[in-house]
């Protein structure tokens, strides 16, 4: 067996090497594609029919009268859409300007060292702009618009074409990890702060700004607050207190609070724990972690998708069995105060958190949505106790220590319930393991389990629009859903394409125990009736997109969707950032405005308050489904990578960067 079957590994999350090609780069088109995905399950020959996809996915496009109102109404979006596809670098639409504001290596100090990608070391790291930039959000200094604070996930390391030499660790077992790489690792993740500002249109990071700031799992203290803080389960060796964890990791996306914090989510922390016993190429076995192995199991714990735990004896869950229950959480920073010390919200509860994006409901309650991003994982809504209080920021600071989280159960009848997760109520007791909240909230899966909450296809970003009310709940895909476990809100099998599905609060009551939803589209390209896709026919051929992840609402109250494909590179065209219409005869109707260089995943598009300026992150350029780039079609490595965008300097391997968009002349975007 290939090691990459053994090991439960970045491969499977990170959309692995070890699926079937599937991209129309290696000779096949996308029907074809689709067309031996679904006749394997013999559903039958040859590309399906309109009238058969409607029946299997529902209606494949729009009513008649939503159809007939087509065009009629003017596009909200005012861009001229580019060309879809993929090469080694990014393109936006006509008119706009993008400008490379921070790429992995820059300094964030004054006294930081010049980046050298074969000397790095963990000290220069700790000052440099990490690596994988992800989830972005800007909060504004002052109110002229040109200055902010700009918040950056960091959330893992590609060591193939980060270090010399070296090849994906994850599918050889790790051989060429030493303890200094791994700490070169462990700096490059977590989070950057830093002020930018604008001149003569230009956006450039401010060097000696007093708000700078480096987070890591290396060297930054946190608390924790919550009806976990301190349990018996989050203490280890080093903190016998259970309240105090050094550093967050694998921040993927997260949120921004009306009080002017940052929230950053944990997502894959299981990847980073190891286990001897498991090391060599080993499954954990069953029972590892004595007490804590119902939970290691479901939460894939130990993840053996990085090497740390071979030199930190706190990632070696042998050494240290609760170090794994003090990551998973929504971890909120105030970037005003660089002294501040980052509080892990136990009350939001523990899975691999996406995102956090949070509403102010129209009670004062503070709302966060938040998707845990796993196949067959759920949607969850946390609901603060108290009030937001636009005078008394230090109270809003202590609004998502206590409150109700729930999980979302969506019924086939177009209701969504909220079922919450409270210890004694319900089946969550002590005949079922549960001996407090802190255990609901630190086994927050085993509780929503038992709740009989709608297995869903990978949730990524749930984006609540304060515009319309409405909340945006985006899936990414789901390849391993089998033919006849498909429901309606999870209604294709083998789901490589994703959806997106649109939720409605009663009464713009996000607090309220019932919503009703739609689905918004099913994505995939809409020329095949077979992938069953759902868009508004004014859908261009460059339009239509797959796999979508973040989301974004602009000032104009407007939704962005960005792509992550990952190594099946089902489309064959590059990711990116699309404008998606929920509103008027035009919903459903997507149009492409930046795509990615190869092998790059679009992240956290991020609006100025003007809606004059647009952060996006390139993540890990260069890297996902290469091996299927026409005249590449290799894995990249640091020698050999399929671009060295954005630099293309022949010494500098590809760089994940944070680019900012505006308009040629200015004005708002779109
Ligand atoms: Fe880190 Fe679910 O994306
Ligand atoms: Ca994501
Ligand atoms: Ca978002
Ligand atoms: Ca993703």
């Amino acid at each position: 067996m290939a090691k990459t079957d053994v090991f439960c590994n970045r491969a499977e999350a990170y959309e692995a090497h070890d699926d079937r090609p599937l991209s129309p780069g290696g000779g096949e088109t996308i029907g074809d594609v689709v067309v031996r995905r679904y006749s394997r399950r013999d559903m039958m020959r040859g590309t399906l029919g309109v009238a058969a996809a409607s029946v299997l996915f529902g209606p494949s496009a729009l009513s008649a009268r939503e159809a007939s109102a087509t065009g009629i109404e003017a596009d909200r979006f005012a861009f001229e859409e580019i060309d879809a596809g993929v090469d080694g670098t990014h393109h936006v639409a006509p008119g706009y300007r993008v400008q490379i504001l921070l790429r992995w290596g820059d300094p964030l100090f004054a006294d930081a060292t010049d980046f050298d990608p074969l000397k790095q070391s963990a000290t220069a790291q700790l000052k440099q702009f990490g690596y994988n930039n992800d989830y972005i959000a800007f909060f504004p200094l002052g109110d002229d618009g040109t200055r902010g604070l700009l918040c950056v996930n960091h959330e893992y390391t590609n060591e193939e074409v980060m270090f010399p030499g070296i090849v994906r660790q994850d599918l050889v077992c790790f051989p060429d990890m030493t303890a200094e790489l791994v700490e070169i690792e462990m700096a490059a993740h977590g989070v950057s702060i830093v002020e930018i500002a604008r001149e003569d249109g230009q956006w450039r990071p401010v060097l000696d700004s007093k708000y700078n700031r480096r987070i890591s799992p290396l060297i930054t203290a946190m608390t924790v607050d919550g009806p976990a803080a301190g349990h018996d389960r989050l203490q280890t060796g080093a903190d016998p207190s259970g309240k105090s964890i050094l550093g967050t990791l694998n921040n993927c996306a997260g949120g921004q609070t009306p009080w002017g914090t940052y929230l950053t989510a944990e997502e894959n922390f299981h990847g980073y724990f190891w286990s001897d016993v498991c090391a060599e190429g080993g499954k954990p076995p069953k029972g590892l972690g004595g007490a804590e192995a119902k939970s290691y199991e479901r939460y894939g714990v130990p993840g053996l998708w990085q090497a740390w735990g071979k030199f930190v004896d706190r990632f070696n869950v042998d050494k240290e069995a609760n170090e794994p229950n003090r990551f998973g959480w929504i971890v909120e920073i105030d970037p005003f105060d660089p002294e501040s010390v980052p509080v892990k919200h136990t009350a939001l509860g523990r899975f691999r958190h996406e995102g956090a994006e949070c509403i102010v409901n129209k009670d004062g309650r503070v709302v966060i949505y938040s998707g845990d991003d796993g196949r067959f994982e759920y949607i969850y809504r946390f609901v603060s106790d108290g009030h937001y209080d636009e005078n008394d920021r230090a109270a809003n600071m202590r609004l998502l220590s206590s409150g109700t989280l729930s999980v979302a159960k969506f019924l086939d009848d177009g209701r969504v319930e909220w079922m919450p997760l409270k210890f004694g109520q319900g089946p969550l007791t002590e005949a079922n393991g549960f001996t407090s909240q802190a255990d609901v909230l630190i086994d927050a899966r085993l509780a929503a389990d038992l709740l009989g909450a709608t297995r869903m296809d990978r949730p990524e970003d749930v984006q609540p629009n304060p515009a319309n009310g409405r909340v945006y709940a985006i899936l990414t895909n789901n390849k391993e859903r089998p033919m006849g476990e498909e429901d309606a809100a999870n209604p294709r099998p083998e789901n490589v394409f994703g959806h997106i599905i649109e939720m409605t609060p009663p009464d713009g009551d996000h607090a309220a125990g019932t919503f009703t939803w739609e689905m918004l589209v099913r994505c995939g390209d809409p020329s095949i009736a077979a992938v069953g896709a759902l868009w508004n026919p004014a859908t261009s051929a460059n339009g239509w997109f797959a796999c979508p992840d973040n989301a974004a609402i602009d000032a104009e109250g407007r939704l962005w969707i960005s792509t992550d494909q990952g190594e099946p590179w089902p489309t064959g065209r590059a990711d990116g950032l699309y404008a998606l219409e929920t509103e008027g005869a035009r919903r459903r109707t997507a149009k492409l405005f930046f795509r990615c260089p190869v092998g790059g995943e679009m992240c956290g598009p991020c609006f100025t308050p003007d809606g004059e300026t647009l952060f996006v992150a390139v993540q890990h350029p260069g890297t996902d489904g290469t091996d299927r780039y026409k005249g590449f079609e290799r894995a990249s490595s640091f020698a050999d990578p399929a671009t060295r965008w954005p630099d293309f300097a022949p010494s500098m391997p590809p760089r994940p960067s944070v680019l900012v968009i505006t308009k040629e002349g200015g004005g708002k975007i779109a």
